[in-house]
């Protein structure tokens, strides 16, 4: 992870807009919580938590995080969550100690990593390890364990079973997936368009219901599996869109037309909506991919083969790699030819480079033959992918360069001078992965520019002035 940025004001006040319209009604009454594991989704939860009102011990078993979270330090990039983390310091305690997080804690959120498997399941071991060391402690556990992380179908069923195997008969169990995207976590915690709590006793449903009675959200209470089923679904159903609206680009290059008003005619329709329905060179970060295939891998185990899921994933693959083909076509052969990578993070708003298009991309560019030199606002290396280039900043990243390409909507690329910038480069051709620039501006600056779906010229402008 790189050191966090500044933060532009906008996205300051966006956040800060919605931690001050959060307001606790006279009936709460604040709770002693507990986070396992300080990871993204686990420091995102206790320091909101503390927030609204609640004491919250956070345990992680990385002795040097925890001595920097006690150090004031938030070793993860998300916007407002260093200033929020420091408003609530004296309702926040970081420990090594599960004893210590289980003296102060009724209610205890599972927020530990459940990367994928080789095997495209999701790996629960740190799930069960933790159950395990519940279980070590004594059967005079009474807690509610909650669970954050994203887990397969029937993942609570099984973790009820060890908890009764090992005498934990005390222990709750309560399914409550989250919703948060990176780089808007805080806003999408205080303003969630709903809360889901899966439990099978309708008490321990309440009690963690009534944590988040400031929020006064709306609030989906179900059955375990059917709770941990809506995180799963909705994940895969906003992948589906992003694959749906990447293949209408690509067909909109082939007959002429422009993705962009596609997507805004569609998202008129109230029944479709114009969330998520951005083409570009294909989702990344660490939960759609996990999360398709784990959700395929599920079905595949219980028999039923999930073919859209399977065509999600193929077309995810192949958009990553359209690019190459677009290079192709405005440069010829690319041994040797210096390409200039514009972001490298999966998407704006975050250093997180797990499933990053960057990451294939380079490697692909570097099996042709090419140069490849990256830039982004934060992220400050590509590892993983060796012969990388990085530049300081954007402008030396597209000295010389045969060609860039826009891998991330960073503000910052689309705020360039490009009309300047096309003198510094070899050949000024530009591919926006993003849809970020205006291609009748980049035409009329004089670049070959090529889009998602976007034919040169054929802005909303020159489509209006067809009509
Ligand atoms: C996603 C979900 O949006 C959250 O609701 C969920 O809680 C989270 O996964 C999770 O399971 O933890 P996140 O991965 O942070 O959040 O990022 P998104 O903003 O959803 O973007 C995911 C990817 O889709 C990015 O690579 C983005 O560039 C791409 N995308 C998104 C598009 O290509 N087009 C779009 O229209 C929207």
């Amino acid at each position: 992870m790189t050191e966090p940025h500044a933060m532009p004001d906008d996205e300051t006040s966006a956040t800060a807009e919605a931690v001050a319209a959060v307001e606790a009604p006279p009936s709460f009454t604040p709770a002693r919580v507990g986070v396992i594991g300080a990871g993204y989704v686990g420091l995102v939860t206790g320091v909101c938590m503390a927030a609204l009102g609640h004491q919250v011990t956070l345990r992680d078993i990385d002795a040097r995080k925890v001595a920097a979270l006690n150090d004031g330090q938030v070793p993860i990039y998300e916007p407002g969550l260093d200033d929020l983390m420091a408003e609530h310091a004296q309702r926040l305690t970081y420990t090594l100690s599960l004893e210590r997080l289980l003296d102060r804690s009724d209610i205890v959120f599972i927020a530990v990593d459940t990367p994928p498997s080789y095997s495209g399941d999701a790996d629960l071991s740190r799930v069960m390890g933790f159950v395990e060391e519940l279980a070590n402690l004594g059967p005079e556990a009474r807690q509610i364990l909650v669970m954050k992380s994203t887990v397969p179908v029937g993942t609570g069923r099984r973790v009820r079973q060890m908890l009764e195997a090992r005498g934990l008969h005390g222990v709750g169990y309560v399914s409550n997936p989250e919703f948060l995207k990176e780089g808007d976590a805080i806003a999408d915690f205080m303003n969630p368009d709903r809360v889901v709590i899966g439990a099978s006793d309708p008490e321990h449903a309440d009690r963690v219901a009534g944590l988040y009675e400031p929020l006064q959200a709306k609030i989906l209470r179900t059955s375990v599996p059917t709770a941990e089923m809506v995180k799963y679904a909705s994940n895969a159903f906003l992948a589906t869109k992003i694959s749906f609206i990447n293949e209408i680009a690509n067909v909109c290059e082939e007959v002429g037309a422009d993705v962009a008003v596609v997507a805004d005619g569609m998202g008129m329709d109230s029944r479709i909506g114009r969330a998520f329905l951005k083409a570009g060179i294909g989702f990344g970060g660490s939960c759609f991919p996990k999360d398709v295939t784990a959700l395929k891998q599920l079905a595949g185990n219980s028999g039923y083969h999930f073919q859209l899921l399977t065509s999600v994933i193929e077309v995810n693959e192949l958009q990553k790699r359209r690019v190459i083909g677009k290079l192709k076509k405005h440069l010829g052969d690319l041994r040797g030819a210096r390409i200039a990578l514009l972001g490298l993070a999966f998407k704006p708003g975050t250093d997180d480079m797990r499933e990053a298009a960057s990451l294939v991309l380079a490697g692909r560019l570097i099996a042709e033959g090419a140069q490849v030199v990256g830039w982004d606002p934060v992220v400050k290396s590509l590892d993983g992918v060796s012969g990388v280039q990085i530049a300081a900043t954007a402008e030396q990243a597209l000295q010389g360069a045969d060609a860039a390409v826009v891998v991330t909507e960073w503000p910052e690329v689309s705020a360039l001078e490009w009309t300047r910038l096309s003198g510094a480069m070899n050949r000024a051709v530009v591919i926006d992965g993003r849809n970020a620039l205006d291609p009748e501006l980049m035409a009329v600056a004089g670049y070959t520019y090529e889009g998602i779906g976007r034919l040169p010229g054929l802005g909303i402008g020159g489509e209006q002035d067809q009509g």
